[in-house]
């Protein structure tokens, strides 16, 4: 452990000017104290042991298929190149769809919901088995704290895998009184912000009532969505029932006009979102939509305090802020506006910024150029239109993709870091007086996605939540997800349940 000398450290968590600590700070000649800093060590997560191919085709009816065109997918941390990926044409859409026909028509819809539910078991059993692998390629290719996807991405996937399974030989209670059968090939498009998780969501469901599948990972993410391949080559499933490709928009609207495509699951950006609706209006596609949001995150006054801070952290820097339900705008009781933002200030000071395989990272680094373009440009508005901005002081490594953890304080609701999802580090504070100003506030978002209260009365929050116009609630904790709790949103989030046993509705008939 290194010991840095120099730093001036001037508040407390409670906002009070530091009294020297006699036996690690001295005051230097000028009398200024000279407060010692405890650095952490690296605690670099190996990755020696990772298995990555420098090149992967398509995965399509259980064989690796060559295709003409391969893009770069790189590590945004340090810009180098991780692998080479397939990308799919509309005529590898047709084969990889036709592949995924096939295999509904021969094998899945025939075989007993018993052996569709042992073949998901396999898969969830492997994944259990290769997380740590799948944590450090996540990380590699998106940036993402490695803490996070060994804690959250991949046992949460596997998870979804296990719940599913066990829900394959059981649709009848599922829904009681119903007869429901597949639907048939399932088109499913997945974002860059959780992409193995995301594909767990979409495809653990999908198999366990019976369809096959024909999915895309996004752009600068492809690499665990191909390790899950492998996955599914040694679980031995069925050739074509799972058909694994990446690519861009283009790959990704010929699944969605495919004819074949009989049910679309979309999660990403609500403008991708709306041209999906207008593509399949008029067809007989079944179709789900897990768009942005731009969550509330309400502090009463008689909140626990601490508690709360450490939930608004987690709620808008959880892997960078690229989350759809990421807690982006905090509404807090004005009468503790104060004492919530000194506590912020000196709670983003903590928070250790840099290599996502260092086990002591909290915030990684943002997902693509692209991302950083936005983020940058939405800040600049909120500079702009008068918002106050703090931002962490941390140091940034020199190459990759980085963003300070950052807050705005006296954000009004006209300002555009009030209204658009920034999709990176930054949270926007509003206040309120009353409890009726803050459920009108929290509303008004064209978005209906996630939303947080916190108060020391359980009163208080169901009082709060059944006025809320949110598909996910939480209270007094942020960001808790289950593979037994439906997820999905309102209004411009998109509509459809994902997880939980409303997640299985999207794939029957
Ligand atoms: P995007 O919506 O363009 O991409 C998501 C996925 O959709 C990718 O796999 C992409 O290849 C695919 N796609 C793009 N155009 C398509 C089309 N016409 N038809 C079918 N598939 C298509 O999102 P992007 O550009 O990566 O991010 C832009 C913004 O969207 C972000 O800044 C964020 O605000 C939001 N977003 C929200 C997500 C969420 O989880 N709700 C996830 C990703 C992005
Ligand atoms: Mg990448």
């Amino acid at each position: 452990m290194k010991i840095q000398a120099g730093h001036k450290q001037k508040i407390s968590s409670n906002g009070n000017l530091l009294k020297p600590n006699t036996k690690t700070d001295s005051l230097k000649s000028n009398g200024v104290l000279k407060k010692t800093v405890w650095e952490y060590s690296k605690s670099i997560e190996d990755s020696k042991h990772i298995k990555l191919k420098s090149e992967y085709d398509l995965f399509i009816g259980g064989k690796w298929i060559k295709t003409k065109k391969y893009f770069e997918t790189i590590n945004p941390s340090n810009e180098e190149v991780i692998a080479k990926v397939a990308y799919a044409s509309n005529e590898d859409v047709n084969k990889a769809v036709n592949a995924a026909e096939k295999a509904y028509d021969k094998v899945w819809s025939k075989i007993s919901a018993k052996e569709r539910g042992k073949y998901i078991f396999r898969i969830a059993r492997i994944l259990q088995e290769k997380a740590r692998e799948f944590a450090v390629i996540e990380s590699m290719d998106g940036g993402k704290p490695i803490k996070e996807s060994k804690s959250v991405d991949i046992p949460l996937a596997l998870a979804h895998f296990f719940y599913y399974a066990g829900w394959a030989d059981k649709l009848e209670l599922a829904f009681p009184g119903r007869k429901v059968s597949p639907i048939g090939v399932a088109g499913q498009i997945i974002p860059w912000n959780f992409p193995l998780l995301m594909a767990a969501w979409k495809i653990a469901p999908a198999l366990a009532c019976g369809n096959t599948v024909v999915i895309k990972s996004a752009e600068t993410t492809p690499l665990t969505l191909y390790k899950l391949a492998e996955v599914i080559e040694e679980a031995e499933l069925p050739e074509g029932v799972v058909n694994i490709i990446s690519g861009d928009g283009a790959t990704g609207a010929a699944i969605v006009n495919h004819p074949k495509t009989k049910k679309i699951a979309f999660t990403g950006s609500t403008e991708v979102g709306k041209l999906i609706m207008k593509q399949t209006a008029g067809t007989d596609k079944k179709l789900t939509l897990e768009l942005g949001g731009k969550a509330a995150n309400i502090i009463f006054e008689d909140a626990p305090i601490d508690a709360a801070i450490e939930g608004i952290i987690n709620g808008i820097y959880f892997n960078q802020g690229h989350v759809c339900c990421a807690g982006s705008r905090l509404l807090v009781q004005e009468s503790i506006k104060d004492i919530v933002i000194k506590k912020l200030r000196y709670r983003l000071k903590s928070l250790r910024v840099g290599d996502p395989l260092d086990k002591n990272t909290d915030v990684g680094s943002i997902n693509s150029i692209m991302q950083l373009d936005r983020i940058k440009e939405l800040v600049k508005s909120g500079i702009n239109e008068g918002a106050k901005i703090y931002q962490s002081e941390c140091s940034l490594p020199q190459r990759g993709y980085w963003f300070r953890p950052t807050f705005f304080s006296d954000v009004a609701q006209s300002h555009r870091i009030a209204n658009e999802e920034i999709f990176g580090p930054v949270l926007s504070i509003l206040t309120f007086r009353t409890p009726a100003e803050a459920i009108e506030k929290a509303n008004n978002t064209f978005y209906g996605l996630s939303a947080g209260v916190w108060t020391d009365k359980g009163s208080k929050i169901f009082k709060t939540l059944s006025k809320l116009r949110a598909g996910v609630i939480w209270s007094n904790t942020f960001n808790k997800f289950n593979p037994a709790s439906p997820f999905g949103g309102y209004k411009e989030s998109g509509f459809g349940r994902e997880g939980g046993r409303h997640g299985l509705e999207a794939y029957v008939k």
